[in-house]
């Protein structure tokens, strides 16, 4: 897994229009995946197995929110983690950045991205009729980053008695660490 390199935006492009905009109008075209790959911003990351991508992910981050514009795993390498592995990749980049809300924005089709998105700890948010170019809803679904400690055993138990800066140091550490950030 890595930072994606600017002679591979046609090929995310390409993964995009296949996996994640089928039946729509293209809009993650080369140009604007390349000025994501340059936005100082953003995120492109990609997954590869023997040298060719096998999934990707675009996530945007603001001062306050970060927001996830594609995730997509080939179908070979799918249910292997490979989409957990790319999500929580950028989301330690968000809680690195101070960045504690993720957004998403997904097809209301798609049964099988929302049960992922689940799984990983997203909640439906509203439902956003006629936002992919009027064709068809999108269910806009978030993340608390920081509510973890409350869902997850030992450290959600040690975060409510030391209070919610324990959590948020310890939580930053292991980002960092795992980024290889010293601090
Ligand atoms: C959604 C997607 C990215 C998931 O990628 P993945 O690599 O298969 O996901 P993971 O293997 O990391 O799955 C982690 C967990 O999420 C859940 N999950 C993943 N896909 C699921 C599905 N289709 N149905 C139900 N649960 C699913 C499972 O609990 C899974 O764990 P398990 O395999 O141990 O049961 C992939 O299916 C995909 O690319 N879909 C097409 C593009 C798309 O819809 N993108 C999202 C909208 S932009």
């Amino acid at each position: 897994m890595r930072l994606a390199r600017p002679a591979e935006a046609s090929s995310i492009a390409n993964l995009s229009r296949e996996l994640i905009e089928y039946g729509l109008r293209w809009r993650w075209t080369p140009t604007r995946v390349a000025a994501s790959i340059r936005a100082p911003d953003v995120n492109v990351l990609v997954a590869c197995v023997r040298g060719n991508i096998v999934g990707f992910a675009i996530m945007r981050y603001g001062d306050d929110e970060a927001h996830l514009d594609l995730l997509a795993v080939a179908p070979p390498y799918r249910r292997a983690g490979v989409g957990r592995q790319l999500l929580q990749w950028l989301e330690k980049c968000a809680v690195v950045a101070g960045i504690f809300r993720i957004a998403l924005e997904v097809r209301a089709e798609n049964e099988g991205a929302q049960a992922f998105y689940q799984r990983m700890g997203y909640r439906p948010l509203v439902q956003l009729s006629g936002y992919y170019q009027g064709i068809e809803a999108a269910l806009r679904m978030g993340r608390d980053l920081s509510r973890r400690s409350v869902e997850h055993g030992v450290e959600g138990t040690l975060a409510k008695l030391l209070g919610p800066d324990f959590y948020h140091q310890t939580f930053f550490l292991d980002a960092a660490r795992s980024l290889n950030i010293r601090i």
